[in-house]
């Protein structure tokens, strides 16, 4: 074996990617991954794409497609300027290029518990240690002696419990990383899938002064095959994103980054979202009644009033790691809660997405979830 870094040594493979692995499968059913109904995607003209779009580009992404994020971040309460923007190739690599930006070992981040799981294995890989915020009153963990670099939240429709943050919780949040100067970085994903009204404004445009990272996907709305989302920094930490975006890939697929400006300036584009909307609430509302039917019995939750997922907490304690290998054997997938979690706690918990599986696989994925023994410590 060759001598490799040493961080290798806390590299995991993601469980989302094992579990994706097997539900490939033909007739698995699947709950488990946060993928995009495959009849959302829109119809791409390829033929259209300019020549030039395969040259190499400039790292902090098309112009047009800069200026056009902008656009719609300023309509969501979040002022900017092209200049600040950063096109991704996938917002996951602004998990990466933040935590290269941010995390030495040994160093603090303040993030919720349970969080985004590849956000914490991103983190986790760069050495970070972890606190958890407590969102009725973060300023607490923000201003103790061992202070976190950062602040990772996903404060609209979160993954995975679903929660959005009320206008009050993103105030105090907003004010207390600008009082404690602690650098606060915002994931929002799933914003565009609100299903019933709540507030969204992004907690990053609550901020005065200080120092921010927001960022946004199209993988949500558009399509996640495409690799593309953004990042929006306040002015002193964009030139340092920049460089590592640079170092780690030059630049976002070009190819993408036209045919996704040509979705955002699609004249249907707001009759799209609107019906993707309508399609995904009609969704959970079926998802719900059928967990209310098959496992109101053994678990409880939260109508979620976004995204894409449900947060399942057990009424009696059991290990959804192990109720899992039972359910893939029943040919359904779903994701565990303990991987979630920084603190090895969540066994009784369990993330189920409904944007994916359609009616008939729905129904009797949920049937087939009934019959797995969820009293298995
Ligand atoms: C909270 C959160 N952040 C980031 C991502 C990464 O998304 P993408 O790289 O497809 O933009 C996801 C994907 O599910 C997510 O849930």
């Amino acid at each position: 074996m060759p001598t490799l870094s040493q961080r290798i040594q806390d590299l995991h493979a993601s469980p989302i990617r094992e579990i994706l692995a097997v539900i490939s499968k033909p007739g698995m059913i699947s709950f488990a991954g946060g993928l995009p109904a495959p009849e959302s995607f829109p119809e791409l003209d390829l033929r259209a794409v300019p020549r030039d779009m395969l040259q190499y580009g400039a790292s902090e992404g098309e112009t047009a497609l800069r200026e056009q994020i902008c656009l719609d971040l300023r309509k969501t309460g979040l002022h900017c300027d092209p200049s600040q923007v950063l096109v991704l190739s996938g917002s996951q690599q602004g998990i990466d290029l933040v935590g290269k930006l941010m995390v030495d070992n040994g160093t603090l981040l303040a993030l919720e518990n349970p969080t985004y799981l590849a956000a914490l294995q991103v983190f986790r890989f760069f050495g970070a240690r972890f606190a958890s915020l407590d969102r009725q009153q973060p300023e607490a963990l923000l201003k103790q002696a061992d202070k976190p670099a950062l602040c990772y939240v996903i404060p609209t429709f979160q993954n995975p419990t679903g929660y959005c943050y009320s206008q009050q919780e993103r105030e105090v949040l907003a004010a207390a990383c600008e009082r404690q100067g602690v650098v606060l970085f915002e994931d929002d994903p799933y914003r565009d899938l609100v299903y019933d009204s709540c507030d969204r404004q992004p907690v990053c445009s609550l901020m005065q002064s200080g120092q921010w990272i927001y960022q946004g996907s199209f993988s949500k709305t558009i399509a996640p095959g495409l690799r593309l989302g953004y990042l929006v920094a306040s002015k002193e930490l964009l030139p340092y994103l920049t460089r590592l975006k640079q170092a780690a890939d030059l630049h976002s697929n070009r190819v993408s980054q036209y045919l996704i400006l040509q979705a955002l300036q699609h004249p249907q584009r707001m009759q799209r979202i609107t019906a993707l909307q309508a399609s995904y609430r009609s969704k959970r509302d079926e998802f719900a009644a059928a967990l209310q039917q098959h496992l109101s019995e053994y678990a409880q939750w939260d109508l979620p009033k976004g995204g894409l997922f449900f947060w399942l907490k057990l009424r009696q304690h059991a290990d959804t790691g192990k109720l899992l290998q039972q359910a893939i054997a029943k040919g359904v997938a779903f994701m565990p809660g303990e991987p979630f979690f920084h603190t090895h706690q969540g066994h009784s918990y369990l993330r189920l997405n409904f944007s994916h599986a359609d009616a008939a696989q729905m129904r009797k994925g949920m049937q087939i979830l009934q019959t797995v023994n969820w009293h298995m410590l």
